[in-house]
């Protein structure tokens, strides 16, 4: 589990602890990618050299995707020798692996991996927009103008021109089960100083996501954004370098998102589209309230601005001047 409910947490999030009555900080038996079949899947996950990215890709390998792709700027040869082993461990035909050299920020390279993509599988069916930086810490007044913008043009401008790139090939892919997912954050939802750009960036992602949803739902294009949960990675400066108040809270691990994207991806679930997941809740149990959430329209991004009926408009006062 996350931290027990109290544990004193600068990043606690809307819901971590009241949608579902299970939450996790590891993987678990119901969405143990040994159970499903990925077969015939075509997934591409940026980021994918290192921490949760890299888990995904082991993911959708144990669940036996056909065809996966990886793209990020570091060397990705050990990942590809990783991935043929997370698809032997679970039995499965060895995939075909495509890494890709791939900066998110640079249109060149964004268009150079679609072509490969197409040219060595023909099709792409999930997309994964996992690459993120989180810049530095500091007050808005003290922030570098640069490093400040360069989180959005990872964040925001990389997700979305992979997007781009990738429709096309999403609108090959399989008819009845296309993903575009994007790893936002917990930080969408949060206002704590010194890490306005990382926030403002998430929430504008996670906008982006359901906008994707708005546009290509018709087409059979799913996207939603998920939280990860807190997993010590080299985004926050590694596990052993965690400062003493993120130790009780980054204790979640890269499986656990893995795990729930292939999970979540492995069939077709429209109703998760445009909204926000946080990977701690229990999927099964989450699931189970589709209807619920549909119903009241949760987890999207907007503005809610019902008074109560004792309030305002609903109570006879004019808030107007004409
Ligand atoms: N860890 C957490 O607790 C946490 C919580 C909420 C959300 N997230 C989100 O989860 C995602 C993955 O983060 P992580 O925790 O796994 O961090 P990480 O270990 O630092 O991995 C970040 C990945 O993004 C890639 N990347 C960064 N800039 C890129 C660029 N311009 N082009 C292509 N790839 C780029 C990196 O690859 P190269 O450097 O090799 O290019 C790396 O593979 C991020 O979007 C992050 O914001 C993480």
């Amino acid at each position: 589990m996350p931290p027990p409910r109290g544990t004193p947490n600068i990043i606690e999030g809307p819901g971590d602890y009241d949608v579902t009555r299970t939450i996790h900080n590891d993987t678990y038996p119901a969405i143990n990618p040994a159970q499903l079949d990925l077969s015939g899947k075509t997934v591409l996950i940026t980021g994918g050299s290192r921490g949760i990215g890299r888990a995904m890709a082991l993911s959708f390998a144990k669940g036996g995707a056909s065809s996966i792709a990886v793209g990020a700027r570091s060397d990705l040869s050990q990942l590809e020798t990783d991935i043929y082993a997370a698809a032997k461990s679970e039995g499965r035909a060895q995939p075909r692996v495509l890494p890709l050299k791939l900066d998110i920020t640079d249109e060149a390279s964004v268009a150079a991996s679609a072509a490969k993509i197409e040219e060595t599988f023909g099709k792409l069916d999930i997309l994964i927009n996992n690459a993120g930086v989180l810049g530095e810490y500091g007050l808005i007044g003290d922030s570098d103008t640069k490093g400040w913008w360069d989180v959005f043009d990872v964040n925001i401008r990389g997700a979305y021109l992979v997007t781009k790139a990738m429709i096309p090939l999403l609108l090959k892919g399989d008819s009845s089960c296309r993903y575009v997912v994007s790893v936002t954050s917990v930080a969408a939802h949060l206002y704590n100083p010194t890490l306005s750009a990382y926030e403002i960036s998430k929430l504008g992602l996670w906008k982006f996501s359901q906008l994707v949803n708005v546009e290509y739902a018709s087409k059979g294009i799913t996207s939603f954004a998920v939280h990860p949960g807190n997993v010590p990675t080299e985004i926050i400066g590694g596990k052993e370098n965690l400062p003493e108040h993120h130790r009780p809270i980054f204790i979640e691990t890269p499986e656990l998102a893995g795990d729930s994207i292939a999970f979540l991806t492995s069939q077709k679930r429209a109703w998760l589209g445009g909204r926000y997941l946080n990977l701690t809740w229990d999927l099964p149990e989450l699931l189970k309230r589709e209807h619920e959430i549909v119903a009241q329209d949760k987890f999207r991004n907007k503005f809610d601005f019902a008074l109560g009926t004792t309030n305002g408009l609903n109570n006879g006062i004019s808030t107007g001047t004409a």
